[in-house]
């Protein structure tokens, strides 16, 4: 197996022998990749996948979209890769942008969604001169030690009586970047009063994935999320919504235009650019424009931002998504897929619900659909589990973490469904016998 060859190789290079971290899946189970193509993935050892993973969900088009890659490979032929220099595209993808959002007056770019959430933080401290923010449970903000904090649910019950414990992502955290964070439950309006109640005057902003892109897709309620809304206009709190994930993926406004819900300072990142690194933050401009090079102005820059790789990308990708089917022809492919696994689960007699939009869909093994990331932990994620690793075995591509959503893409139109029905029906049987065992 070449691929366990190049496993060893990397690990003498790399910690745990990868890039980063959420690419380990163990030592035998490392995927490299050699191939993609549309919606298909060819590993070091010559295996071919159908993908509903998608790199995390940035690949809304497909790999190798032959339209979004001749635009960047025209524009570095014209210009260049980076100048460190204004370029007419930084106007023109805002305004492409805001054509399809139209509650963003102004934007800033960046390179990641990481980066797009802290220059948004940021923006939102500078705006109000407050420090405190609350984030949502089970939401994912990227690698920024502020954010680094999430609820235990691993080492939480259902049922028990109170609530899991805050814990750090990891080691290199600093606790005291704990002191600044509230972490409040989806869905839950007490908590939300009692969130306002008591930080009314020191909370910038509320940062939030109204569709948990990292917890299997569960949304806000249209009530709960309005309530939010109101209680961050009444105490002067900034809505931070991160639609990193959501963004020109479930809707061509975002998850936003689906709610008619809107923020004051927005995140896009990975279906803006079909893969390719480009992220940007914006919002009303009364609050954007607290960015600048004024005395008490927040600060934002960096070498790469607006790198003209990135921003070909987006323009061409945000071209595409704004002016052709493109994203009906992703819903309809999550639709069809999403009736073939509920076939499938049915005839099996498996309790199963569906979370978020079929662009972006949680798939759970329970009978009611999760409404909280404390919910998750009622439905059968080790199952999940072991079904996720028996479709890989027969060449469907996902994330063995029933938290992770499945992506589709333009190019997931052509799958053949009788095929995954086959192969879902038998990684299913095979899925539940070893769950008994
Ligand atoms: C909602 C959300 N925000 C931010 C990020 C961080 O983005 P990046 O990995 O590009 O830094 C992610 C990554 O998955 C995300 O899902």
């Amino acid at each position: 197996m070449k691929q366990q060859q190049l496993m060893k190789e990397a690990h003498l290079h790399m910690p745990q022998g990868v890039a980063e971290n959420y690419r380990y899946w163990g030592d035998d189970k490392t995927v490299f990749i050699q191939h993609a193509h549309g919606c298909e993935l060819t590993d070091s050892d010559g295996k071919k996948y159908v993908d509903f993973r998608l790199g995390y969900g940035p690949i809304i088009l497909g790999y190798q979209d032959a339209r979004v890659d001749d635009a960047v490979i025209r524009q570095i032929k014209q210009s260049g890769i980076l100048t460190g220099f204004a370029t007419e595209l930084d106007t023109e993808v805002v305004k492409q942008i805001k054509a399809l959002c139209p509650h963003i007056d102004k934007m800033r770019f960046a390179n990641s969604g990481t980066e797009a959430v802290m220059g948004a933080v940021r923006t939102a401290r500078g705006f109000t001169g407050r420090e405190r923010i609350a984030l949502v449970e089970g939401s994912f903000h990227g690698l920024y030690d502020e954010l680094m904090w999430k609820s235990d649910i691993e080492n939480w019950q259902p049922g028990d009586k109170h609530a899991p414990s805050v814990i750090p992502f990891g080691a290199g955290i600093p606790a005291k970047t704990r002191e600044l964070v509230d972490i409040i439950g989806l869905n839950d309006f007490e908590a939300l009063e009692h969130l306002f109640k008591h930080r009314s005057d020191q909370l910038a902003c509320v940062l939030l994935e109204p569709i948990i892109g990292n917890a299997g897709s569960i949304s806000a309620s249209q009530t709960w999320l309005q309530r939010l809304r109101d209680l961050c206009d009444q105490n002067g709190t900034l809505l931070l919504i991160d639609e990193v994930k959501s963004g020109f993926r479930v809707a061509k406004g975002g998850a936003q235009s689906l709610y008619g819900i809107y923020a004051d300072l927005t995140t896009y990142a990975k279906a803006m650019g079909n893969g390719y690194p480009v992220a940007a933050f914006g919002g009303r401009a009364e609050v954007m424009d607290v960015v600048g090079s004024n005395k008490g102005a927040v600060v934002h820059g960096g070498t790469y931002t607006a790198n003209l790789v990135g921003l070909s990308a987006a323009h061409a990708t945000l071209d595409i998504l704004a002016n052709t089917d493109a994203l009906n022809t992703v819903d309809e492919a999550g639709t069809r897929i999403k009736q073939v696994l509920s076939n499938v689960f049915t005839r099996a007699g498996l309790a199963h619900a569906f979370a978020g939009p079929p662009a972006m869909l949680g798939i759970h093994f329970t009978p009611d659909v999760p409404q909280t990331y404390r919910d998750w932990r009622k439905t059968d994620s080790r199952l999940y589990n072991l079904f996720a690793w028996e479709l890989i075995e027969r060449g469907v591509m996902l994330e063995p973490d029933s938290r992770e959503p499945w992506f589709f893409c333009e190019a997931h139109a052509t799958v053949d469904l009788s095929w995954l029905e086959d192969v879902a029906t038998q990684s299913l049987k095979a899925a539940q016998d070893k769950a008994v065992r």
